[in-house]
């Protein structure tokens, strides 16, 4: 098959398509023909610095795609089925082998390349809002990053839960596109202080809930921007500085500093239904697959380098 590969860390010019084995189908996995690649945060991280776990190297956490291979201890899939697949890397290329834990079942109706987004993407920013932030209805949210894949998906979820949501980003232009999915108030930070404008935002409250998936020094902002017993979600390092956080500050106010890792409970029951679920919104329209543009696999380097310009709003996809 033909795959995305790299043989070693760095930017985007490391990305190589070339041929190579085919994956074989362990006794519980499944492979599927790849139908689209979703490009996670994640997986500009990996390439840069994260651990070669093969070699060559195929980056990737998730995929849609056509079962076409089922091992022989699997129930639950068959040849023909359309899935949406995470797995630790293996999603830049034609075909991919998963746990068949981890491949959901995508409704008809919904388009299979869109539905390549929802696990990871949407998965992680209900588990930052209800499950470490406990948002209710009523509740202000702060999302950091609003523009990113997970941001666009907290906007959306925290939205159709009763919230009001304010959402940070590094132009006016791309907060003014993050209005059709329901941020009420956008900050940019390159021209404002974040917690300064969340207090003005609400009347000196704070946020009951922030998710930040930043990190470094943007993380600091998100503790001062959270309100009395406010809940703040860290949950990524897309601006690739160390962690810095005064943690006295959270003292005074009763404010908790949560990590979230979907990938350490994406295998319980409570977070493979709720991912089930967001299919069933997916289908049902309740949610928006924000798709800025599409590559060829073959290009996944320009890809990779185009999400590094930071000028998408939402996912950038690969087609093999
Ligand atoms: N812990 C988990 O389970 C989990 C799950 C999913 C994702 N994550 C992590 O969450 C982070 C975001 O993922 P994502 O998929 O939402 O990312 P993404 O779609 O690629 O978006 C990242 C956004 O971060 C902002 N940003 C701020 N500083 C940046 C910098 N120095 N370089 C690049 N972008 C920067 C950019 O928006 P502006 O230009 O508007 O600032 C950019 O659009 C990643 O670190 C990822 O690893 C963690």
């Amino acid at each position: 098959m033909k795959a995305a590969v790299y043989y070693e860390n760095g930017g985007p010019e490391v990305l190589r398509y070339e041929d190579v084995a085919d994956p074989t189908c362990g006794p519980r996995n499944v492979v599927i023909k790849v139908a689209a690649v979703s490009i996670e945060g994640g997986d500009t991280l990996n390439r840069f610095g994260g651990p070669l776990v093969t070699r060559p190297h195929i980056v990737g956490y998730q995929a849609s795609g056509t079962v076409v291979q089922v091992g022989s201890e699997v129930t639950t899939h068959k040849l023909g089925d359309r899935v949406a697949t995470v797995n630790g890397w293996g999603s830049h290329a034609e075909l991919r082998e998963v746990p068949a834990r981890n491949a959901w079942a995508v409704p008809d109706g919904l388009d299979l390349a869109a539905a390549s987004i929802i696990p990871v993407t949407f998965g992680t920013a209900h588990e930052c809002l209800f499950d470490a932030g406990q948002l209710k209805a009523g509740d202000t949210v702060l999302v950091q990053a609003g523009a990113s894949g997970v941001g666009i998906a907290a906007i959306q979820l925290a939205k159709a839960a009763g919230a009001t949501v304010i959402a940070t980003a590094s132009s006016d232009d791309r907060l003014a596109k993050l209005k059709a999915y329901g941020l009420d108030h956008g900050i940019n930070y390159k021209t404002h202080a974040v917690p300064a404008e969340v207090m003005r935002l609400t009347d000196n409250k704070g946020a009951a809930v922030v998710v930040d998936s930043v990190g470094g020094s943007t993380l600091q902002g998100s503790v001062d921007s959270l309100g009395y017993r406010g809940r703040l979600a860290s949950v990524g390092a897309a601006g690739r500085e160390p962690m810095k956080v005064d943690v006295g500050s959270l003292m005074g106010g009763n404010r908790t500093l949560r990590g979230v890792f979907l990938g350490a409970e994406i295998m319980t029951d409570r977070v493979h239904d709720m991912i089930a679920g967001l299919f069933t919104q997916a289908a049902a329209g309740s949610i928006k697959l924000v798709i800025d543009k599409t590559f060829p696999l073959s290009e996944a380097a320009a890809a990779h380098a185009y999400i590094e310009s930071r000028a998408a709003v939402g996912r950038v996809l690969l087609i093999p």
